[in-house]
């Protein structure tokens, strides 16, 4: 399947779930997807699962997980995997339903190759996007075709600088200009009036959508991957 194909699968699927993943925060179920002749695994986040927290609106952390995906989406890079709202016919409520990546569970940020390494970069202006405040090191997945995957946005977008993570990688060092392009490519997507503006807007609030471009014209214009800030904590806890 493709991309497109991918999303309406999970638009469309019969689910069945099929447990309960353990080590995360909130409600995070594995489901079997069922449409047509496809069958494939995906993980669900039903919103009246999310346990509430002091600094994000409650019910609102699977919209965020699909917001984050569309951002991937736009710059092209496809960080994320495929991640739809899913509203009918959920079993525990409307929720983000995200295509399961088979991966070895043992490989992570702090083991990742030569090969894999090379996405670091976009993954720090990705993460610097999208404010994301907790970057873990399990947070990076690598698929059984060694292909690096990014999960678990549902702590992202405040309009607060709060990013959180592992990947400090490039710090310091000026942003290629490829990936500068593919920035200036989704700032202009996001003015209001183009689609992925539009797409937001069910998913964030509009002083959410605002801060996306502010953080992004601000690595625009400043050129450079940004340092860990010193006035609150740079790195997320645990850090796997
Ligand atoms: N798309 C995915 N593909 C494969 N495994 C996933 C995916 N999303 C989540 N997981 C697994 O489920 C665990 C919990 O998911 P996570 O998104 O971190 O949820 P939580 O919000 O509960 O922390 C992850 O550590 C990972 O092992
Ligand atoms: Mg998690």
């Amino acid at each position: 399947m493709d991309q497109n194909e991918t999303l309406s699968a999970l638009q469309r699927a019969t689910l069945h779930l099929e447990g309960q993943f353990i080590y995360g925060s909130n409600y995070t179920f594995m489901v079997l997807c069922q449409s047509g002749e496809a069958a494939f695994k995906a993980v669900y986040k039903p919103s009246h699962g999310e346990r509430p927290l002091w600094d994000f609106p409650t019910g609102t952390l699977s919209q965020r997980e699909v917001a984050a995906y569309l951002i991937s989406k736009a710059l092209g890079w496809d960080l994320v995997p495929p991640t739809v709202f899913r509203v009918d016919d959920a079993p525990l409520g409307p929720g983000s339903l995200q295509l399961f990546i088979d991966h070895d569970p043992e490989k992570h940020y702090f083991n990742l190759d030569r090969r894999q390494k090379i996405h670091l970069p976009k993954v720090m202006l990705f993460d610097h996007l999208i404010n994301n405040a907790d970057r873990k090191a399990g947070h990076i997945l690598i698929s059984l075709e060694g292909r690096l995957f990014l999960i678990d946005h549902g702590l992202s977008f405040h309009v607060e600088d709060k990013l959180r993570t592992v990947v400090w990688d490039h710090a310091g060092k000026p942003i290629p200009p490829a990936l500068c392009q593919d920035l200036a490519r989704v700032l202009l997507e996001l003015t209001s009036g183009a689609d992925l503006h539009a797409d937001l807007e069910s998913l964030l609030q509009p002083e959410e959508i605002a801060a996306i471009q502010r953080r992004g014209q601000a690595l625009l214009d400043g050129g450079k991957f940004p340092l860990p800030p010193e006035d609150r904590r740079a790195y997320p806890w645990p850090l796997v």
